[in-house]
């Protein structure tokens, strides 16, 4: 994984070279964003799944770097003052701290067609790639990220602020705002292999629903228990802004029991891939265990 790591942070730099110029400032609050920190969890779902079912690496850089693209422009809009208005991101000023508010709002804006573009282009080298296979990668990504998934969540998260949402709306829109992307992360290395609908796809895709709704509950935990430091992000501000949580709904024991649900869930769903899922299943076991 931490091979994987780096693969992603040398790919991530080359695609925002950028070169002009002209748009030096944006350029930088984009690269400002991106590199040098994040756990890369969607890239290495990415890798990880591409790879259980035979891809070479070079063919997932792209999809890899998308995806982490897609998340970071959605941090970016996150902490923006008419979002979750928060400073501290990856252990450093948020993007519209370190810059400025339309600036970090065009970051987000360029990430977004920086990661279609990538997927639109024939992967690494490799000759004879069917037009069949960007177009895949760009649908699945464009629906997880629009009304259906992570927009449409987010506009639940900001609608919910000071109401009582029950549990199954609670999951509804954590299954949107981030299951989605990382749901799509999963399936994105399947096309990327030539796996696109069967048994195995259907699979994958549960698993990645699964693994996605278990991080954001995580995630709500983490805002409880977790500490500013280790988090780089600040503790405490879903209380403080009083957002509907797995946590304030149903108390901490009952959040990690539910996130272990869907862990387990998760798991289940990997049985068709067999030996194959190793790494999955390393990286499932990550999203519940993980302290940041
Ligand atoms: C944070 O995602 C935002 C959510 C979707 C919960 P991560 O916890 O993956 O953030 P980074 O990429 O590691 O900074
Ligand atoms: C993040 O949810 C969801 C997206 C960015 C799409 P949060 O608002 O809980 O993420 P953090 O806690 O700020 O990272
Ligand atoms: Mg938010
Ligand atoms: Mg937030
Ligand atoms: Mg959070």
């Amino acid at each position: 994984m931490a091979g994987l790591q780096s693969r992603i942070e040398g790919v991530l730099d080359r695609a925002l070279a950028l070169p002009d110029a002209a748009t030096a400032r944006l350029r930088e609050a984009m690269r400002y964003s991106v590199l040098g920190g994040g756990k890369r969890l969607r890239p290495l779902l990415v890798y990880a799944t591409g790879s259980a079912l035979g891809a070479p690496l070079d063919v997932l850089d792209a999809p890899a770097a998308a995806v982490e693209m897609i998340h970071v422009y959605s941090l970016i809009h996150d902490d923006l003052p008419v979002m979750d208005d928060d400073d501290l991101r990856r252990g450093r000023p948020t993007c519209h701290r370190a810059f400025d508010e339309p600036t970090a709002l065009l970051a987000g804006d360029a990430l977004q067609a920086h990661a279609f573009e990538m997927l639109s282009q024939p992967a690494g080298g490799s000759s004879g790639v069917e037009a069949a296979v960007p177009l895949a990668m760009i649908r699945v990504l464009a629906t997880a990220i629009g009304t259906s998934g992570m927009a449409g969540g987010q506009a639940i998260d900001l609608e919910s602020i000071g109401h009582a949402l029950d549990l199954p709306a609670i999951e509804n829109m954590h299954r949107r705002k981030t299951g989605a992307l990382i749901r799509a992360s999963v399936l994105l290395g399947a096309i990327a292999a030539g796996t696109h609908g069967g048994d195995r796809y259907e699979a994958l895709a549960r698993f990645g629903a699964e693994i996605g709704l278990a991080f954001q509950i995580q995630d709500d935990i983490l805002d409880v228990e977790g500490s500013t430091l280790l988090l780089g992000k600040a503790s405490g501000a879903d209380a403080a802004r009083d957002k509907p949580t797995y946590p304030s709904r149903v108390g901490l024991p009952e959040a990690h029991r539910l996130a272990m649900a869907a862990h387990d869930r998760a798991l289940a769903a990997l049985a068709p891939l067999g030996a194959a899922a190793a790494a999955l299943e390393e990286l499932a076991h990550f999203v519940v265990r993980r302290e940041r």
